[in-house]
């Protein structure tokens, strides 16, 4: 089974937790991507979408699912994305699609992020996956040294400008044992946007998609 298959059916299981007649939060990435065609079979059914990213909002908007301004939504049910790691605690590295900022401000107005991932993504620790950092360009490379100083190894993602207007410092080398302390830390230098640690808020539901099935892991 290859990975997509695996991915589509996590998207497919993540259509069980949209609630009827509701606005939901969307993500970005690919797996993301197979969520968006689901939804599309019951857009009857929801009152509309809270994209992650413009990619997202554009593909939301071709199948014909209403688009809503999060500054219009005050709380949400639900908010479902993938991610580029998740630890058995739930906290998770994103932003490998250059989306982070968007992904945890939307995230965090839903009451559950529900997390739709297949079984690669699955880690005893985060980290190996280099942590996305969006930076205003103006402060790239003095986040780069603050961050080396932390003892990682920022690479800029050079080409690619987020929807927000800044760049990405990918660092790498980082074996991420306290993320939540570590997510804190890094929004702390001056000149970052946000870091791809979501694990001041991790997600509540993990749908993992295996070879012999979707598994479902819920937060207490
Ligand atoms: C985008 C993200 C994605 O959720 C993450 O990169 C996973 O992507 P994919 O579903 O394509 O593997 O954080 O910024």
């Amino acid at each position: 089974m290859n990975q997509d298959t695996l991915k589509q059916s996590v998207a497919q299981a993540a259509l069980a937790y949209v609630p009827e007649g509701e606005i939901i939060g969307v993500g970005t990435g690919s797996t993301a991507n197979f969520f968006i065609d689901g939804l599309a079979g019951m857009r009857e059914r929801i009152l509309g979408a809270v994209a992650s990213s413009e990619a997202s909002a554009r593909r939301l908007a071709a199948h014909g699912i209403r688009l809503f301004d999060l500054n219009e939504v005050e709380s949400m049910s639900v908010y479902v994305d993938g991610a580029d790691e998740i630890d058995g605690n739930f906290c998770m590295i994103k932003g490998g699609g250059a989306a982070l900022t968007r992904e945890k401000i939307v995230s965090t107005v839903a009451r559950r992020f529900v997390c739709i991932a297949d079984v690669s993504k699955k880690v005893p620790v985060l980290g190996k996956f280099p942590l996305p950092v969006e930076v205003i360009p103006l402060a790239r490379a003095q986040v780069a040294r603050a961050l080396s100083a932390l003892g990682g190894r920022p690479v800029w993602r050079e080409g690619v400008v987020t929807d927000n207007g800044n760049i990405i410092l990918d660092v790498h080398g980082l074996a991420i044992t306290e993320p939540a302390r570590l997510e804190t830390q890094i929004n702390q230098i001056v000149g970052v946007v946000t870091n791809g640690l979501f694990a001041v808020r991790p997600a509540e539901v993990l749908l993992l998609g295996t070879p012999d099935g979707v598994q479902v892991f819920e937060r207490d």
